[in-house]
Order: structure tokens, then C-alpha cells, then sequence
């Protein structure tokens, strides 16, 4: 027996030390120390020894099981060192290897100026709502005073999305006006941004498709002069604080009294020249007072409440911001031209 334990040492040892990888490393393990392994095997045949044999044979039978367990660490211990140093190489980095750039993109200029201005609003007091692009003719329209037979509600001016006229690409932000209304009790001070479409050739000053902020205050005792003070803290904060305006009397179906509002051109100062096209004012917003009728179909009482509405172009607001002098600019996506604001 002792012979033969001798004989599976070696066998083993062998087999450890020359095992490629972990799963001829774990055979050898099971085949020689396992349950039903080799080592356990002849041990069950100690009970034929006699009693003096038993110890020495017990004895060299654990030394035997100590080596190779030994032999198996460190086996172990030589592939994974090895299974490392192989991965090292593989996956070895240049960190010093100059990096691909990566274009970073930028904001669009009417993004800045949206910002801007609606970090401006907020900072009066207003909150930003939304509402859809293609609307409901009863709002845009109705709602608004906008009576049947208004010039805006005709098919060459309106993009009709319905035969009987009822919904419609919306062409201001106004709607959003009757909306919050119905929903909002007053104090409401909301802005809204988006989209409008109008009939209208592109050229350097018209698109289709373009782009308002709508302004709506309605509470107890507001006046002109809040719709004033409040226009004008927007104009100084954007154009600088000796920004002159001036509000001429204008008209709209959904305002009494109705006004446009025009800064003094702040290339010239009011002299004149290619920007304010000799004029010395440029034209910026139309606003006013909300219309009684305008409160009363959204349920408001214009006895108890006032209020006042205005509307801005945000491309009027991004040529005079940044003196570009023609709105095909901001749609053509010429980078170019965008790049420009990189940073801006
Ligand atoms: N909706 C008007 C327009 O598109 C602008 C406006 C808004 C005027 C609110 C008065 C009050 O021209």
C-alpha cells in the first residue's frame, strides 16, 4: 500500500504541475483527492492492515493529501498570475496617444434668446405654459374676439387642418391665453413660447413657420402701467438699461386698448440707419389690455379682474440681439452661420 500511495504522489504531482488550466487543474484535484478520487480509495482499503501499519500508513496518506493540496494552491496561484499578466498585455493602453475630438454641439441662437428672456420673466414672477400647435379654431380664433369674416381666419391665411375650419395649424400663441384662463384662477402670470404658422412667402422677414413668447398678467387692478413697466424691464434687460420704448396705439380684436411696442433702435440711438431702416425705432411686440369679452368667455369677471396680453416675435428678438439681417439665416442650418454662436 505504500508503494502504491508513493506511486499516486508522484502521479499526481505530475499531473498538478503540468495542468495548462484551471479545469485540468480542478480534473487532477477531483481525480486524486475527490470523493470517489484515487487517495480516497486506497485509504478505504486500510481497514486490511494490521494495527501497526495503520498509523504510518494514516500518516504518509495525510502528508500525501497536505502536497498536493499545496501543489494545487500553488499551481492555482501560477495560472491566475499568468491568466493577469496575459490580460495586462492584451489590453495595454497608450494613454499618451492623442484622443479623437469629439464635436461639441452648441445652442441655436433663438434657444439664447428664448432663454434669456425667460429667465427674464421668471425672475418677475411668471411661469412658463404650453399649448398645442395644432389648435382648436374656437380658441385661436372665437375665443380670442376673432369674429367670422377676420381677414386671419381666411384659407389663404390660415392652414386649415379640418374642411369645416374647426382646427387649424394655430397662427399666434394667443390660444394658450384662453387656455390657461379657463383652467387658472387669477392671479395668472404665465408666458408661452412656440411655434405659430402664417400663410406667408419666405423672404427676409417672413416664414411660414416662425416662432412667438405670449405674455398674459391678469389679476385685480392691473393696468397699462404694469403692461408698460413690465415691457420695459424686459427691453432694458436685454438691450441694456438705456433702452428707450415707445407704445403706439395699434389694434387688436383681443385687447382694448391695443398697442405696439417699439425699442429705440440701439445701433443708432435713434438716429437712423440700415437696421431700424432709417426709422430710429424698431417694431418688437403688439400688446394690450385683455378685451372684457376675451375674460369673460373664460369665465373671468372683467368687473372684478383686468389684466393685460402681449405677444413677441422671437426672431424679431434674435436678428435685433445678434444684428442678423435676414430670418432665412436661422432656419437653413448653414454651420456656418451657427457656429457663430458657439460660446455666445
Ligand atoms: N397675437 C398677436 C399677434 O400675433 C400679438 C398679441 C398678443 C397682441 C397679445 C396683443 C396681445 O400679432
Amino acid at each position: 500500500m505504500k508503494e502504491q500511495l508513493e506511486k499516486l504522489r508522484e502521479e499526481a504531482l505530475l499531473l498538478i504541475s503540468g495542468a495548462e488550466d484551471f479545469a485540468a487543474l480542478e480534473g487532477a484535484r477531483v481525480r486524486f483527492l475527490g470523493k470517489k478520487g484515487e487517495l480516497t480509495a486506497i485509504l478505504k482499503q486500510m481497514g486490511s492492515l494490521s494495527p501497526e501499519e495503520r498509523p504510518v500508513i494514516g500518516q504518509l496518506a495525510n502528508a500525501i493529501r497536505e502536497a498536493l493540496d499545496e501543489a494545487i494552491a500553488s499551481r492555482r496561484q501560477y495560472l491566475e498570475d499568468k491568466a493577469l499578466s496575459e490580460r495586462l498585455v492584451k489590453e495595454e493602453l497608450d494613454v499618451t496617444i492623442p484622443g479623437t475630438p469629439v464635436k461639441m454641439g452648441h445652442r441655436h441662437p433663438m434657444s439664447i434668446v428664448l432663454q434669456e428672456a425667460t429667465d427674464i420673466f421668471i425672475s418677475m414672477g411668471f411661469s412658463v405654459a404650453e399649448g398645442p400647435e395644432v389648435e382648436l379654431s374656437e380658441y385661436d380664433f372665437d375665443r380670442l374676439n376673432i369674429p367670422v369674416g377676420h381677414t386671419v381666419r381666411e384659407w389663404q391665411d390660415t392652414f386649415y387642418v379640418t374642411e369645416d375650419e374647426a382646427v387649424h395649424l394655430r397662427c399666434q400663441t394667443s390660444p394658450v391665453q384662453v387656455r390657461v384662463m379657463e383652467k387658472t384662477k387669477p392671479p395668472i402670470r404665465i408666458i408661452s413660447p412656440g411655434r405659430v404658422y402664417r400663410k406667408d412667402e419666405v423672404d427676409a422677414t417672413h416664414s411660414p413657420m416662425f416662432h412667438q413668447i405670449e405674455g398674459l398678467v391678469v389679476d385685480k387692478g392691473v393696468t397699462m402701467g404694469d403692461l408698460k413697466g413690465t415691457l420695459n424691464a424686459l427691453v432694458r434687460r436685454l438691450y441694456g438699461p438705456e433702452t428707450k420704448t415707445r407704445f403706439r396705439p395699434h389694434h387688436f380684436p383681443f385687447t382694448e386698448p391695443s398697442c405696439e411696442v417699439d425699442v429705440q433702435c440701439f445701433i443708432c440711438g435713434g438716429a437712423g440707419c440700415r437696421v431700424c431702416k432709417g426709422e430710429g425705432w424698431i417694431e418688437l411686440l403688439g400688446a394690450g389690455m385683455v378685451h372684457p369679452k376675451v375674460l369673460q368667455m373664460s369665465g373671468i369677471d372683467p368687473d372684478v379682474y383686468s389684466g393685460f396680453a402681449f405677444g413677441i416675435g422671437l426672431e424679431r428678438m434674435t436678428m435685433l440681439r445678434f444684428d442678423i439681417d435676414d430670418m432665412r439665416l436661422l432656419f437653413e442650418n448653414d454651420m456656418r452661420f451657427l457656429s457663430q454662436f458657439q460660446g455666445v
